[in-house]
């Protein structure tokens, strides 16, 4: 008798059905994430930016595990990402979150002070480039905990080089929509444009994380993709 080949090897295909069902089967979020959820859905197109609410709950898992005293999160929007970490930081931790706009400051706003974390995050509008530079200057490296990637796709490359070095042994570098819809495969089959370029430049991401001899490196298929990156 022969085993599965590769292809067939168990993997299940999750539909709506089985989100559901998924979301239904863990633990309820933390009410102020499904509020800031709900809220967020309000926002019409853009809300589809936001991460999904059991990724959320994956999120705060992880600042908890690590004891998290620094996240830094690449990419406010609404604040979803921001609040989910800022729920699982030890005491006296801090999330630094940035983003260009401050067009959604003030949904964030309102819900992480709702959640009583709004004195544990710290927003900064500019260029994210600019304030994880900040960051080394200001603290040194091996300072963070965690660094979500989670902003514009064309420079996730930059956020990786900039990020690595700020991350303590053991500290967890996570980048998101890693699959990109499934175009990562095959970036030719994108609409030509921005969308065929940030497949590319995702590919290019994830192979150069994969090798980054730093780092020991997963993608898991949760929601549009999300790699998890541990620094040795
Ligand atoms: C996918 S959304 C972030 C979603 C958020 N992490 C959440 O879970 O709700 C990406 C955000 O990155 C921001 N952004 C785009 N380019 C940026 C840059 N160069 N620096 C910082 N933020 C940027 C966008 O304005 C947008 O709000």
């Amino acid at each position: 008798m022969t085993g599965p080949s590769d292809a067939e090897v168990k993997h299940v295909t999750v539909d709506a059905a089985v989100r559901d069902y998924l979301v239904r089967s863990c633990t309820p979020p933390h009410p102020a994430v499904r509020k800031l959820a709900e809220r967020t859905a309000e926002v019409g197109d853009a809300a589809g930016m936001a991460v999904p609410i059991e990724q959320a709950s994956f999120m705060t898992m992880l600042a908890a595990l690590l004891a998290a005293k620094t996240v830094v999160d690449v990419g406010t929007f609404t604040g979803l990402s921001a609040l989910s970490f800022a729920l699982g930081l030890a005491p006296g931790g801090r999330v630094v979150t940035c983003d260009v706009t401050d067009q959604w400051q003030e949904i964030a706003q309102e819900h992480w002070a709702a959640a009583g974390v709004a004195d544990r995050i710290e927003f900064r509008r500019g260029p994210a480039t600019r304030t994880l530079r900040a960051l080394a200057e200001a603290g040194g490296p091996g300072t963070v905990d965690l660094v979500f990637i989670d902003a514009d796709k064309m420079n996730y490359p930059t956020y990786h080089e900039l990020a690595v070095p700020l991350l303590r042994p053991g500290g967890l570098l996570m980048a998101d929509n890693v699959l990109l819809d499934g175009f990562v495969v095959d970036p030719a089959s994108a609409e030509p444009g921005l969308a065929r370029r940030s497949a590319e430049r995702l590919r290019e991401f994830n192979a150069t994380l994969a090798a980054d001899d730093r780092l020991d490196a997963v993608m898991l298929p949760i929601a549009d993709g999300l790699t998890i990156a541990r620094r040795k």
